[in-house]
C-alpha cells in the first residue's frame, strides 16, 4: 500500500449523559460508509469514534443512580459500543476521554500552552446552567433563565484558566479564506463568520466547581473543562503526547471531521486555534451535517419521548436497511424529518422492489432456463450497449458524489442502474427468449449482462450495506477479486459460464400499516 494513500475520518465523541439514539447513529454510519469506501479504494484508513465522559452533568447523573462517575460512564460507553456493533460500524479505534493516555496527553497539552503563554490564569464569572453545562452572560438569559432549556441558572464566580482564543481570530479568517474547502458544506462558512463580528473572546478551559475531569498538574483543584478535553481527542487517540505517536505521525492531519451543525463552530474556531497554538497542522476539512428532526421540528430528546432506538430498528429490519435509510433519505448537509413511514417505504420500494427483485428475477431465470449455469454461446444486441456503457461509467459519477459526502446522490446514481436493469428485463423479455432454444444465446447474454450489473452494483453499495453486497456476490458467485474496487468500472469480469447460487430474498416486504402500528405502540411504551 503506498504511503500517501492515508485517510483519517472522525465522528464527534458522544456525551455519556444518555443512551445512544438514531441521531448519533446518523453521523457514525456516515463516517463508517466513508471508511469502508476509502478502504475499498486502497486507502490506509483510520476511523475514530468514542465518548466524551467528563463534566458536571455526569457527576450529577451518576449520583442520582447511586453510581460512581466512572461506573456510570463505563456503562454508557459499553452501550455505545454495542449499538455500533449492531449497526456494523467498523471503527479502528474507540477512544474515551477517561482513557489514561488521553488524560496524560491533555495535561501535557495544557502545560505546553501555559508555558507558551497561550493559557493564563484569570477569573470567570457568569450565569451557569448546570444541566446544559453552559455559561451565559446577563444579556443572553431569557427571562432570567437558561436561554437553551429554560431552567434556573446560578451566578458563578471562580478562578479559572483561559486559552487566548482572541489571539487567533485573524489567523483563522485568513486560513478559511486560503482553504476554501476547510468548512463544508458551503453555507456553514457564512454561519461561522458571524461569530467573528465582535472579535473572539478568550476561552475558559478549567473549572473548580466540580471534580469529574482531568486535573491540571500545576494547580490540581482545577479540572480541564469541556472543549480542551474533548477536541484534543482527535490527536490523543493517535498517540499525540504519548510514548508511541507513530499513528499520529502517520494519520494526522485528519481528512475530515464529521460533526453536527451545532458543534461545527467549536471545530472550526476553537480546534484550529488550539492546533495553531500547538504548531500542528489543521484538519483538511470539517463537515457540519444536518439534524434528523421529528414532527415538531425538535432535534431529539428523552424528555420529548422521541428518541428512536437504533437497536430496535436494527432488530426489526436489519442493520443494512437502517444504514441505507439514514443515508438515502436525508441529504447529509441539511436537516431532514424522520418518520416511520419514510423508513418502511424506503425498505419496500428501494430495497425490496428495486434491488431485491432484480437479484431474485435474474437468479431465478438463470435457474429456470439454464439449471443455474450460463451456457457459453452468446448473442449481443444494440440495446445492450446503453446498459453496459451506463454501468461502466457509474463508478466515476458515484465517486464524484461520495468525495463530496453527497451520500444520497451517490446512492441514487446506483439506483438508476438498478432501474435501468429492471427496464432492460422488461424490454428484452427473457421469458419470451426462454421459449425457444434457438434464442438461448441471446437469453444467456441478457442474463449475463444483468449479473455483471449486479456485480458492479454490489461493489458500489458495499460501503453502505455491506451484508447485502456480500449476499449478492454469493448469489452471483463472484469472487472477492472480481468484486474489488478496481473491477467496478470494468465489464465482462464474471466467468462466461457463470454458475449461480440461488439464495434467500435480500429483504422482506413489509406491510406498511401493520409496521406503523407496531412502531407506534413501541413509541408509547
Ligand atoms: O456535542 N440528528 O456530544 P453530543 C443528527 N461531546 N445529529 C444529531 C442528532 C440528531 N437528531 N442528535 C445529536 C457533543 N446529534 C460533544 C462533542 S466532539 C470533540 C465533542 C449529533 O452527544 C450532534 O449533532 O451532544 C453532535 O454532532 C453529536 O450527535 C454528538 O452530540
Amino acid at each position: 500500500m503506498s504511503n500517501n494513500k492515508k485517510f483519517y475520518v472522525t465522528t464527534p465523541i458522544y456525551y455519556t449523559s444518555g443512551d445512544p439514539h438514531i441521531g448519533h447513529s446518523y453521523c457514525t454510519v456516515a463516517a463508517d460508509v466513508v471508511a469502508r469506501y476509502k478502504r475499498a479504494q486502497g486507502y490506509d484508513v483510520m476511523f475514530l469514534t468514542g465518548t466524551d465522559e467528563h463534566g458536571q452533568k455526569v457527576e450529577i447523573n451518576a449520583g442520582k443512580v447511586g453510581k460512581t462517575p466512572k461506573q456510570f460512564v463505563d456503562d454508557i460507553a459499553d452501550k455505545f459500543k454495542k449499538v455500533w456493533e449492531t449497526l456494523g460500524i467498523s471503527y479502528d479505534k474507540f477512544m474515551r476521554t477517561t482513557d489514561d493516555y488521553h488524560e496524560e496527553a491533555v495535561k501535557k497539552i495544557f502545560k505546553k500552552l501555559y508555558d507558551k503563554g497561550d493559557i493564563y490564569k484569570g477569573k470567570y464569572q457568569g450565569w451557569y446552567c448546570t444541566p446544559d453545562e453552559a455559561f451565559f452572560t446577563e444579556t443572553q438569559l431569557k427571562d432570567g433563565k437558561c436561554p437553551d432549556c429554560g431552567r434556573e441558572v446560578h451566578w458563578v464566580e471562580e478562578e479559572a484558566y483561559f486559552f487566548k482564543l482572541s489571539k487567533y481570530a485573524d489567523k483563522l479568517i485568513e486560513y478559511y479564506n486560503s482553504h476554501p474547502s476547510f468548512i463544508e458544506p458551503e453555507g456553514r462558512k457564512n454561519e461561522m463568520l458571524q461569530f467573528f463580528e465582535n472579535g473572539l473572546e478568550d476561552l475558559c478551559v478549567t473549572r473548580t466547581s466540580f471534580s469529574w475531569g482531568i486535573p491540571i498538574d500545576l494547580d490540581p483543584k482545577h479540572v480541564v473543562y469541556v472543549w480542551l478535553d474533548a477536541l484534543t481527542n482527535y490527536i490523543t487517540a493517535l498517540g499525540y503526547g504519548s510514548d508511541d505517536d507513530s499513528n499520529f505521525k502517520k494519520y494526522w492531519p485528519a481528512d475530515v471531521h464529521f460533526v453536527g451543525k451545532e458543534i461545527t463552530r467549536f471545530h472550526i474556531i476553537i480546534w484550529p486555534a488550539i492546533l495553531m497554538a500547538l504548531d500542528l497542522p489543521l484538519p483538511k476539512q470539517v463537515f457540519g451535517h444536518g439534524w434528523i428532526l421529528f414532527g415538531d421540528g425538535s432535534k431529539m430528546s428523552k424528555s420529548k419521548g422521541n428518541v428512536v432506538d437504533p437497536r430496535i430498528l436494527c432488530s426489526r429490519y436489519g442493520k443494512d436497511a437502517i444504514r441505507y435509510f439514514l443515508l438515502r433519505e436525508f441529504s447529509f448537509g441539511s436537516d431532514g424529518y424522520y418518520t416511520n413511514e419514510g423508513l418502511i417505504k424506503r425498505i419496500n420500494f428501494d430495497l425490496v422492489n428495486d434491488l431485491g427483485n432484480l437479484l431474485s428475477r435474474t437468479t431465478a431465470m438463470i435457474n429456470k432456463y439454464f439449471g443455474g449455469t450460463l451456457p457459453k454461446d452468446r448473442l449481443s444486441s444494440g440495446i445492450d450497449s446503453e446498459l453496459i456503457n451506463f454501468a461502466k461509467s457509474l463508478r466515476s459519477n458515484y465517486e464524484n458524489k461520495m468525495d463530496k459526502y453527497k451520500f444520497s446522490l451517490a446512492l441514487s446514481n446506483v439506483w438508476l442502474l438498478i432501474s435501468k436493469c429492471n427496464k432492460y428485463i422488461d424490454e428484452t423479455m427473457p421469458w419470451k427468449l426462454g421459449k425457444d432454444e434457438k434464442d438461448y444465446p441471446r437469453l444467456a447474454t441478457v442474463l449475463y449482462n444483468l449479473c455483471e450489473c449486479l456485480r458492479i452494483i454490489s461493489i458500489l453499495i458495499a460501503p453502505f450495506i455491506p451484508e447485502t453486497a456480500k449476499k449478492i456476490q454469493n448469489q452471483i458467485n463472484a469472487t472477492e477479486e472480481q468484486c474489488s474496487w478496481g473491477k467496478s468500472n470494468i465489464w465482462g469480469v464474471l466467468d462466461k459460464n457463470l454458475k449461480i447460487n440461488v439464495g434467500e430474498m435480500l429483504f422482506k416486504r413489509l406491510d406498511l400499516n401493520e409496521e406503523l402500528e407496531e412502531l407506534e405502540n413501541m413509541d408509547n411504551k
